[in-house]
């Protein structure tokens, strides 16, 4: 086996949306990050189409692995090993990826590692602050996710609460369709909500003193929707900001005290909405005064992307000498952890 530092692993990420192709030269140094985003394709329809996304990756996927080798003038006979996401996600996208990444493998002679995408997410942290070592707690928040895991250390996790339905970012997607905002809307609403009052309605915080720490965002979206119905001339400002107000507490509130709860002195953020700005000074705020360290790896990371997938790859094989057979099938539902504790 190569050195560490020679070690080249490939990553590839087709779980939803995005097409995403990177190369990891060790386990931090990311030498490319390519993300084709399929959103436009999909903001007609207010959502993603499955079969649309599946498509649109068969036709990607190959250009961005060219792309990438010729972008750092690496051949792929260069590469040490293949890691591909194969669950959670749709599965049609995720077959794509999958298919492509051990199509890969076998022809290049290099081992193949199927990578669970929510610790993909976590790794995003990885990259970014390498010397800043687990144990801590990880929300990761994004239009598929809303899950807080525990993490003692990277390879070992706990899943600590989930949403019971519709995850922050799809939610806020939902509520931005019915304001009339384009697909997606999360950044959109962030955008408005800073010009908005939060205080002008008082929507729901979901399960915000229910015992454990799970989530719900689907109770705040008909709520929003009655609001609107009976008073159509609200200034969009002050919804986004009402809205958001919601969500960033339930968000903050749980997070923090499963930090607590379970003895962590950190904090990880990651997912789409973790670039929400209002999101992240309530967090930052709410972390200093109860003593917890708040960390959101670096933006590009946090989004959807393949180098996160390369990073959870290289660490498997290289530290728990993992990797898998070709036979590997996609599993859209695949959870990550040992099932909810609150203790
Ligand atoms: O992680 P991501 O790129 O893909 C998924 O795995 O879902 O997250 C996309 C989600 C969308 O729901 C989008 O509306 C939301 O992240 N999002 C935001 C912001 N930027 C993206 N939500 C709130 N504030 C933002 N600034
Ligand atoms: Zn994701």
């Amino acid at each position: 086996m190569s050195s560490t530092t020679e070690f080249l692993t490939l990553g590839i990420e087709t779980s939803c949306d995005e097409t995403s192709v990177a190369v990891l030269r060790g386990e931090h140094d990311v030498l490319i990050n390519s993300v084709y985003s399929q959103v436009d394709l999909h903001a007609k329809y207010g959502g993603v189409v499955p079969e649309v996304a599946s498509r649109n990756h068969v036709v990607k996927l190959p250009y961005l692995v060219q792309e990438a080798m010729q972008t750092r003038g690496l051949c792929l006979q260069e590469l040490s090993l293949i890691s591909a996401t194969y669950g959670p996600g749709l599965v049609g996208p995720l077959l794509v990826g999958l298919t492509h990444g051990k199509g890969l493998a076998y022809g290049l002679g290099v081992p193949f590692i199927g990578v669970n995408h929510l610790e993909g997410h976590v790794f995003a942290h990885r990259i970014t602050q390498p010397d800043v070592e687990p144990p801590f707690m990880a929300l990761v928040v994004s239009g598929g996710h809303t899950s807080l895991i525990d993490v003692p250390r990277y390879g070992t996790y706990q899943l600590v609460g989930m949403t019971v339905d519709d995850a922050a970012g799809e939610a806020l997607d939902k509520i931005g369709k019915m304001m009339g905002i384009g697909y997606p809307a999360g950044a959109e609403i962030d955008r408005l909500a800073t010009l908005g009052d939060p205080k002008t309605v008082r929507f729901p915080r979901p399960m915000i003193g229910s015992p454990g720490f799970d989530f719900s965002f689907s109770g705040l979206k008909t709520s929003v929707v009655y609001h609107l119905r009976k008073n159509p001339r609200e200034r969009q400002e002050d919804i986004a900001a009402s809205v958001l107000a919601s969500v960033v507490e339930v968000l903050t509130k749980k997070s923090i005290e499963a930090a607590r709860r379970f003895h962590r002195k950190r904090l990880v953020v990651t997912g789409g909405v973790a670039a929400n700005a209002h999101l992240r000074k309530a967090l930052a705020e709410a972390g200093v005064e109860r003593g917890v360290e708040v960390s959101f790896p670096k933006r590009s990371l946090c989004t959807d992307n393949a180098a996160m997938i390369a990073a959870v790859g290289a660490f498997r094989f290289l530290h728990l000498g993992e990797s898998h057979p070709l036979s590997l099938k996609p599993d859209p539902s695949l959870g990550l952890g040992l099932g909810k504790s609150n203790e």
